[in-house]
């Protein structure tokens, strides 16, 4: 079979496209033949060395695909083979076919389509994770989004939307914020507008947010930060501007030393919360990871959420989609298919 896979750091070229061994499934293990990859900044952050989480290269990247369970390991539920699933990993979803332990294969959800299905898990477990479990949203709740245009912010928009909140969705553009009303949000607010301070007082005005999910880094981070009301809880779930122009040593330093920090003495003054999340930490206790999944999965079908699904490359071209996604123009999840 076909993987990409990540020998050094860099842009989207630093992906190759090889051919590998086949995966064989071990005891509690499944393959599965990918349909659809879904695309996470995590990876562009991995691809270029600003990721915590990422494997000692080389490896082969990508965090979910979807596709259906081809062979079962030995002692296993062979009845799951046929099945349609959504599979998430650490790494190794950027090729044709994944092992994956049985327990982080879920059933597709049966009211979305396949690119749907493709784009839920990982956007919607991370938006429901910081919304639910971490901030414990409530219907009452002022709720600041930003990244509201990506896959995760679309995700979290629909989720607070649902839930009867009070969004505010936060992004790069008007355009995007134009589609982010689409979804719920009330009020918006372009962070990369020279009007940012003056809209950032507009909105809170009447009073400061109670919830903000973020996702942006550095200077968002910081004003998100200032507009929380007191008992307000702010969650990071991603610095999407940490970078830097040339790769050095210094430069990636300081690149994360840009990484969003608080003080706690001045939380206390402002009697807010801040905290951070990972979903990572859900692969390896699978119970935790069901009983998260199954309150998520309820809660989307009751409310038919249904994911965004702004792009779609062929896998050939799986490169382009890292470079749509640092681009900033993209909308929703970015999905990669592999066709036979
Ligand atoms: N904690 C977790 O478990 C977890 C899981 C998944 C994702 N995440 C994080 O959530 C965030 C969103 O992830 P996603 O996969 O849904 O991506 P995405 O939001 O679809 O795309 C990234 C977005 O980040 C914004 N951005 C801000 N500064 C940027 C910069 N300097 N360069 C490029 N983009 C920048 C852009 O939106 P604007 O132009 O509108 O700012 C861009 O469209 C990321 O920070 C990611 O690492 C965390």
């Amino acid at each position: 079979m076909r993987a990409w896979r990540l020998v050094r750091t860099g842009g989207p070229d630093v992906l190759r496209l090889v051919e590998v061994d086949d995966p064989v499934a071990g005891p509690g293990e499944l393959v599965v033949r990918v349909e659809h990859i879904g695309v996470n900044y995590a990876e562009v952050l991995s691809r270029k060395g600003l990721y915590g989480w990422a494997p000692k290269r080389p490896y082969t990247p990508g965090m979910e695909a979807t596709g259906i369970v081809e062979a079962v390991g030995p002692g296993g539920d062979a009845e799951r083979v046929g099945q349609r699933v959504m599979c998430g990993m650490q790494y190794g979803a950027y090729a044709e076919q994944v092992v994956v332990s049985a327990g982080r294969a879920l059933p597709e959800l049966s009211y979305l389509s396949q690119a749907e299905n493709a784009a839920f898990a990982v956007n919607f477990m991370t938006a429901w994770v910081g919304l639910m479990e971490m901030a414990r949203l409530r219907p009452t709740d002022r709720v600041a989004v930003t990244a509201a245009a990506g896959g995760v912010g679309t995700a979290a928009v629909m989720i607070a939307h649902a839930l009867g909140c009070d969004v505010i969705g936060m992004a790069g553009s008007d355009e995007k914020l134009e589609r982010v009303k689409a979804l719920g949000a009330q009020n918006t607010v372009n962070y990369r507008d020279d009007a940012f301070e003056r809209r950032m007082a507009e909105v809170t005005a009447d009073g400061g947010f109670d919830v903000v999910l973020e996702l942006v880094g550095g200077g968002v981070f910081t004003s998100c930060q200032e507009a929380l009301a007191p008992f307000g809880r702010l969650v990071v779930a991603g610095y999407a501007s940490l970078d830097y122009a040339i790769w050095n040593p210094l430069s990636w330093w300081k690149a994360w030393r840009g990484a969003p920090r608080m003080n706690v003495m001045k939380a206390a003054e402002a009697s807010i919360g801040v905290m951070a999340t990972h979903i990572g930490y859900l692969l390896p206790d699978e119970d935790r990871l069901h009983q998260v999944w199954d309150s998520l999965t309820v809660f989307a079908t009751q409310h038919q959420l249904r994911p965004v699904v702004g792009a779609t490359y062929p896998f050939e071209q799986l490169p382009e989609a890292h470079r749509f996604m640092e681009s900033r123009q993209s909308v929703g999840k970015i999905l990669v298919e592999v066709v036979d």
